[in-house]
């Protein structure tokens, strides 16, 4: 026999099957920024992830709170000196380091100049990223090497950029198609 109407179960897999296909991942774009170049890519990005909703926040603000309230976290960092985290962020650590955020899904970027640091091209991502892996997070967003001019970075890590690395200073015209290709690739992890 045909069923004419839809049984409470075929009603209830049909429910959880546009429930899936809808959801989308909540999205905190987080950044800190000396001169602006961060936050200017920061904000680029969420131009280009406006369907997603994303909130835009500066480290400055030491808010804790769109860690722990969104599933996915972008964050943005330059590199200010060897083996620094800027300012910013570097006050935000001792915070950073007690945050909960095994299960976040991470995304990187990072400012920097390889033409005058390109022994230490970008290393703050590298840092983040260190101090990230041992939270349980899972990073999403590497970058080949290839089309960067440097000599080390402490954001390579099995000969791939843990994030997307930016050059406002050297490169500027670049700047504008890494955003667009990298959110891009990250678009199939939002769900
Ligand atoms: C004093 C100084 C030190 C810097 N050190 C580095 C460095 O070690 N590695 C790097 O990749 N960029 C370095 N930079 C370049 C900055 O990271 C770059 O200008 C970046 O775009 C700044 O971003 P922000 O304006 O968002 O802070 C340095 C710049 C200055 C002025």
């Amino acid at each position: 026999m045909v069923a004419r109407f839809p049984t409470k179960r075929g009603k209830q897999k049909a429910r959880t099957k546009q429930k899936k296909y809808h959801y989308m991942k909540s999205i905190a774009i987080i950044y800190g920024s000396s001169t602006e170049h961060t936050k200017d890519a920061a904000e680029r990005m969420a131009e280009l992830l406006a369907d997603y909703s994303p909130t835009l926040s500066d480290i400055y603000d030491g808010d804790e709170e769109p860690f722990l309230t969104h599933d996915v976290l972008i964050l943005g960092v330059s590199t200010w000196g060897v083996q620094d985290l800027q300012d910013d962020w570097n006050d935000f650590y001792p915070k950073l380091e007690k945050l909960d955020l095994k299960g976040k899904t991470v995304a990187l970027f990072g400012l920097g100049d390889a033409s005058i640091y390109p022994s230490s091209f970008v290393d703050a991502m590298g840092i983040l990223y260190e101090i990230l892996a041992e939270k349980g997070v899972t990073f999403i967003g590497e970058v080949p090497t290839d089309g960067y001019d440097f000599e080390y970075s402490r954001a390579v890590v099995d000969d791939k950029f843990v994030g997307l690395p930016l050059d406002d200073d050297y490169e500027p015209d670049l700047t504008e198609e890494r955003i667009i290709n990298w959110v891009e690739q990250l678009k199939p992890h939002l769900g």
